[in-house]
């Protein structure tokens, strides 16, 4: 069966989507004529993306009107292209950038591609879910002190997850050292527009704001926006590398339909979020109810002294249960035909938008009451007595809590373009990697080129191995191998497109 024909089938199936896009292919809010029917090129009277003066200009007004920008551009290659963008204009080749650890793998490619020295500053831990946290103003300022020479600092907020770090107080604390602000709020491109959500980053203060408006919001996967404001930043050059990393042949579809989101918010936002608000309350408010199961909210995320949460991510953990996160995922899915958007190893992650139907949060809360409900009270699910709850569980997945960060030995580039050996990951403690390691999603990289392998890592991948989850980065799709910076005197083999055993 080709892709159509399984899309078709798909969408045919009862299987509900907490995951993104967040249009959650509800016809209700938008139907659409035959997509070839409005498939076309930079022909008179559509203006031209890389040169907009007319109805996309038009379009990229309104939007930066709805959020409160000076400037707004549509990117029909997601987030990912505007964070390219974002730090590829406001850096010179082998710059200082002060980047949070826990960022998208675009962040680190982009400072590949330019040549950066990174500067990383940790998030907090969320204890009780195992967490990333936010990043706090003071240990911002604390290394803006340490590397006076720092010309851009990138944060994430919300994560994945959902955690809200102080922009305004970050924003400040930046600009008081004369360093602009990047926010990858690709997560966030919903906040500001009711009072249960918080306020987003480019009313705060921010100079570049990233969103993937299609990830919360009702719009076609890859559209997102890149907001600019301030005069630490120069637009002129955001220009020239939107020329340089977006399609010179823009999709008219996208783009069209990034300008219908702008409508639909222009014109039924407040009815929209008021509705989806509601929803999400009674939902809270039901899984007061779990044992077993846990479910983050904002006063846990308050309570553990970080600034605010976005209440439309729905992170479940397992951890007083037999279960892992995928073993969840997997129940919600074959038992309940709820697809998740992300299983980590010890909770599983649901995104919620204006999409979302009633319906919809009914059936995921009556699924994980039942699956609760079916627990004895030592915490083992029926039918899986021999699955003893697991104690003492480490903080999770991406997070950076408890673990030693990576010692930088040299920098991506540098890792990258060295000559190589490939040999067991299980093998290469002490060794410099040559190759991201990544769970995807969320995309966050364990392991960046240029740093050391230490045996903690490696017992951390093995243990999220054994619970199913999956790995990107590593070029060897089986994960046993690994490229690692050749020791000196050793001899390269294989070549960049190819991974051969060493005999
Ligand atoms: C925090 C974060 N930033 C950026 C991106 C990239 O966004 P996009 O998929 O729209 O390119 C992602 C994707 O998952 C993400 O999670």
């Amino acid at each position: 069966m080709n892709l159509y024909d399984s899309l078709l089938k798909y969408g045919s199936m009862d299987y509900y989507p907490m995951h993104m896009p967040g249009h959650k292919r509800n016809k209700a809010l938008f139907d659409m004529v035959n997509p070839y029917s409005i498939d076309i090129t930079e022909i008179d009277g559509f203006d031209n993306l890389h040169h907009a003066e007319g109805i996309l200009l038009e379009g990229m007004e309104r939007a930066a009107e709805l959020y409160g920008s000076e400037h707004t551009a549509y990117l029909v290659g997601g987030s990912t292209s505007g964070i390219l963008t974002g730090i590829s204009a406001c850096t010179q080749k082998g710059d200082k950038i002060l980047t949070a650890r826990n960022s998208h793998k675009s962040v680190y490619h982009a400072i590949y591609l330019n040549e950066l020295e990174p500067v990383y500053i940790y998030p907090g831990l969320e204890p009780q879910f195992g967490i990333n946290g936010g990043i706090s103003p003071e240990a911002v300022e604390e290394m803006l002190i340490k590397y006076p020479d720092i010309k851009l600092l990138v944060i994430t907020s919300p994560t994945y997850e959902g955690i809200i770090s102080d922009v305004k107080a970050i924003a400040e604390t930046a600009h008081r050292y004369g360093v602009p602000l990047m926010v990858d709020e690709a997560h966030g491109a919903h906040l500001g527009f009711h009072p249960g959500f918080p306020a987003g980053s480019v009313r705060l203060g921010a100079d570049v704001v990233i969103h993937s408006i299609h990830k919360t919001l009702p719009a076609f996967t890859q559209s997102a926006l890149i907001h600019v404001n301030g005069t630490l930043v120069d637009y002129e050059e955001v220009k020239r590398y939107l020329d340089i990393y977006q399609s010179s042949s823009p999709s008219y579809i996208l783009m069209a339909g990034i300008a219908r989101c702008v409508t639909l918010l222009e014109q039924k936002r407040e009815e929209l979020f008021s509705a989806f608000d509601i929803q999400l309350r009674l939902f809270y408010d039901r899984m007061k109810q779990l044992k077993y199961l846990k479910v983050l909210t904002g006063e846990a995320v308050r309570a553990s002294g970080f600034f605010a949460f976005d209440p439309s991510k729905i992170t479940v953990s397992v951890r007083g249960t037999d279960l892992s996160g995928m073993d969840l995922c997997n129940r919600l899915l074959n038992r309940y035909r709820i697809q998740m958007e992300m299983a980590s190893k010890d909770y599983v992650l649901g995104m919620t938008s204006i999409g979302d139907t009633k319906e919809g949060f009914l059936r995921l809360g009556d699924a994980l009451l039942e699956i609760d409900g079916q627990y004895k009270s030592d915490g083992c699910l029926t039918g899986l007595s021999d699955n003893k709850p697991a104690e003492n569980k480490e903080p999770a997945d991406s997070s950076f809590g408890n673990i030693q960060p990576p010692e930088v030995v040299m920098s991506q580039k540098d890792a990258c373009k060295s000559p190589f050996d490939v040999i067991l990951l299980s093998e290469s403690a002490g060794r410099i990697t040559a190759e991201y390691v990544y769970l995807y999603p969320p995309g966050i990289p364990l392991l960046v080129p240029g740093e050391r392998i230490t045996k903690g890592l490696l017992s951390r991948i093995s243990e999220y191995r054994e619970k199913g989850l999956s790995f990107q980065g590593l070029r060897d799709m089986e994960g046993k191998y690994i490229k690692v910076v050749a020791k000196e005197g050793s001899i390269r083999f294989g070549d960049c497109g190819r991974i051969r055993e060493r005999k």
